[in-house]
């Protein structure tokens, strides 16, 4: 399922039968939505982020380009591996192979904690896509 925020996440387990498997929603270090995770995590869902890099739209934050240079990774490498350290999966888009690869590579390194709080830190709820929410 997908844009799942956390009053319709409330609903779904008042009538739901079978659990759902994934909730695919807007996630970023700049859209920390930490409660629909925690939430998700203690029912056992697995929460998958769209948009996770921002469509490259945040690269040049300069608190990322320092976490960057720290690590020697791209933007991309940086954002996506957050996204793991909190058990997330990411669904970057490419159409270009060599950022596919580049973006695989996420997966082999792993941060210092207090790097992922500082990440944390960079919320300011912004969003690529309409707020699902706004509907309700
Ligand atoms: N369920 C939903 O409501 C929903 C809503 C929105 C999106 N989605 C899905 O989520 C997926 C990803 O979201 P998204 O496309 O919105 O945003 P995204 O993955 O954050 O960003 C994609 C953009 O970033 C570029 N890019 C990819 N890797 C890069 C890299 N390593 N360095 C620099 N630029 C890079 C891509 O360009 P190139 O292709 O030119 O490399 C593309 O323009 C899509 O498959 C989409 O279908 C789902």
């Amino acid at each position: 399922m997908a844009n799942y925020n956390l009053a319709l996440l409330h609903e779904l387990k008042q009538y739901a039968t079978i659990k759902p498997a994934v909730n695919q929603i807007e996630f970023s270090p700049w859209l920390f939505q930490e409660k629909i995770l925690n939430y998700c995590k203690s029912e056992h869902i697995q929460l998958q982020a769209y948009s996770p890099i921002t469509r490259g739209l945040k690269f040049g934050d300069p608190r990322l380009v320092a976490l960057c240079e720290k690590y020697q990774k791209t933007p991309a490498q940086m954002v996506l591996r957050w996204h793991l350290e909190h058990g997330i999966s990411p669904i970057p888009k490419s159409v270009k192979r060599e950022r596919l690869v580049e973006n695989f590579e996420a997966g082999q390194f792993s941060m210092e904690a207090q790097d992922v709080l500082i990440m944390n830190g960079f919320h300011e709820n912004f969003r690529i896509c309409e707020d699902p929410g706004q509907y309700l």
